[in-house]
């Protein structure tokens, strides 16, 4: 058996962050990949011609480690299109455009939003994203649902459903009523603030030119041959205070260190002798993958930029509660026009009930109301697979429920022996995004060396 100073698991961007830095300080690395490549929750596509960013692709300002590593990988970007008039369907069923961010509602609902939005950004500035458990306000806000904590708030529903719209479909993709306020906040201190969330502009900046799956595909390009062993599914760790030992379909591989750079619910898909600590097992009981189902509708142009649309739309009460232009302006002699769109948690739920050509039928409808007739007729519609994919199950990441962030979160980075755990669902800043990934993997890679 081959002997490794550091086995990782999983070669999305966690894990290869972890293999790169370990590697460059000299230590012996292997990683152990279940699917035939490499990225995880990151792939871009050539879908029958057309180039998709099935996973995630979005960089924004305050991305501090993410933007540093595509520095250090040489890698370019250019800013997402948004040239023209936003689109908004209120709750009266009514489609209005917009400039800016601030949704056209009336001005009693604007005002109530702009309150919940300061109160929210007031709260996360009072949280380290690295340990929310310790807010002032912690066990009161993690005992309440998110949307009960808006209800307690604000009697005006227009507002209580754009400011849910933000945490709930939008980046938990889980219904508001589902997660507590304490969720809700971390979610807003991981990107630096409420008021992030709400701006597109700087949640969804910039893309990586060729795709942001890029990224995972150079770390690994930079290790040695070999180091990355795709189609070897880790099934069992045996492991002591002094090592483990990491078993594949294929074989079994000896590491003083052992890093599970997978998300927390795929930890307990492994075996573990001896069994994790009690509190370790309960506590991957009490997080869950959201469940979103990415949209990539192309047409033969863009033809809402024609109408002085930029394509980006939102609406609570829509079957597609946001929309954006994606077309790879990176793609020389690209003429077509990609939009983008998300169906998130129940309503996701009742689109995969469906038969393929309703969805199909379902989610054009709900474009046409945004951006008219010609929606309806597109060249190519394709719906990214993650929550059937069983090495991720859902998106985009996982979160605990009620009242189990303050319970169990402490443990969460916590090691077993020489077992580790990383994975973008655990970090603080850039939680649930590639950020987040990055600075688990330097953190985890940091402490193996130190
Ligand atoms: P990730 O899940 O990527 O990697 C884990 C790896 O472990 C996988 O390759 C898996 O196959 C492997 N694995 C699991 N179990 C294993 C086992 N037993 N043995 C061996 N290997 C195993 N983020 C962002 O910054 N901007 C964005 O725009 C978006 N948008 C977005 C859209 C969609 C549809 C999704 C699904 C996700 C996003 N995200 C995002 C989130 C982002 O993609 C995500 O946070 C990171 O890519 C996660 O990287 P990790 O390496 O932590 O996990």
């Amino acid at each position: 058996m081959t002997d490794f100073d550091v086995v990782v698991v999983g070669a999305g961007v966690t894990g290869l962050t972890v293999a790169n830095r370990l590697h460059a300080a000299g230590r012996r690395v292997l990683v152990l990949e279940a699917r035939d490549r490499v990225g995880g929750r990151l792939l871009t596509e050539d879908v029958e011609g057309v180039r998709l960013e099935v996973g995630g692709q979005w960089v924004s300002p305050d991305q501090a480690a993410l933007l540093a590593l595509i520095d250090e990988l040489d890698l370019e970007m250019y800013s997402r299109y948004r040239a023209g008039d936003s689109v908004y369907i209120g709750r009266d069923g009514v489609r209005r455009t917009f400039e800016g961010e601030k949704f056209p509602v009336s001005e009693t609902t604007a005002a109530e939003v702009e309150r919940l939005v300061k109160e929210l950004d007031r709260l996360a500035a009072m949280m380290d994203p690295l340990s929310p458990w310790e807010h002032p306000d912690a066990e009161e806000l993690d005992r309440i649902s998110f949307a009960a904590w808006l209800a307690e708030q604000t009697d005006d529903p227009e507002a209580r459903d754009n400011v849910g719209l933000y945490v709930g479909p939008a980046m938990l993709t889980k219904p508001a009523h589902s997660f507590s306020a304490l969720s809700a906040v971390l979610m807003a201190a991981s990107a630096g603030g409420f008021s992030h969330l709400v701006d597109a502009d700087f949640i969804l900046d910039r893309r990586v030119v060729g795709g942001l799956q890029r990224v995972p595909l150079a770390l690994a390009a930079r290790l040695p041959e070999g180091t990355v062993r795709l189609d070897e599914a880790v099934t069992k760790i045996e492991w002591t205070e002094d090592g483990a030992t990491v078993f594949t379909g294929r074989g079994a591989y000896r590491g003083r260190h052992v890093v599970l750079a997978v998300p927390p619910t795929l930890v307990s898909r492994v075996q573990y002798i001896p069994a994790l600590p009690p509190v370790q097992a309960q506590m991957r009981q009490h997080i869950s993958f959201g469940l979103v189902i990415k949209l990539h509708i192309t047409y033969e142009t863009p033809f809402w930029r024609d109408l002085g649309l930029s394509g980006t739309a939102f609406s609570p009460y829509s079957l597609v509660h946001e929309a954006y232009d994606n077309t790879n302006e990176d793609v020389e002699g690209e003429t077509r026009g990609t939009l983008v769109g998300f169906v998130s948690d129940v309503k996701a739920d009742g689109l995969l009930a469906l038969s393929a050509e309703e969805r199909r039928r379902k989610v054009l409808e709900a474009l046409a109301a945004y951006y008219g007739e010609q929606a309806l007729t597109p060249v190519h519609y394709y719906e990214s697979p993650w929550m059937a994919d069983e090495w991720t199950v859902g998106a985009f990441g996982t979160s605990f429920d009620i009242g189990s962030l303050t319970r169990y979160g402490r443990h969460l980075r916590s090691d077993v022996g020489p077992l580790a755990f990383a994975s973008s669902d655990i970090a603080g800043l850039g939680f649930q995004h590639v950020d987040g990934a990055i600075r688990m993997g330097e953190a985890v890679a940091a402490r193996i060396l130190a």
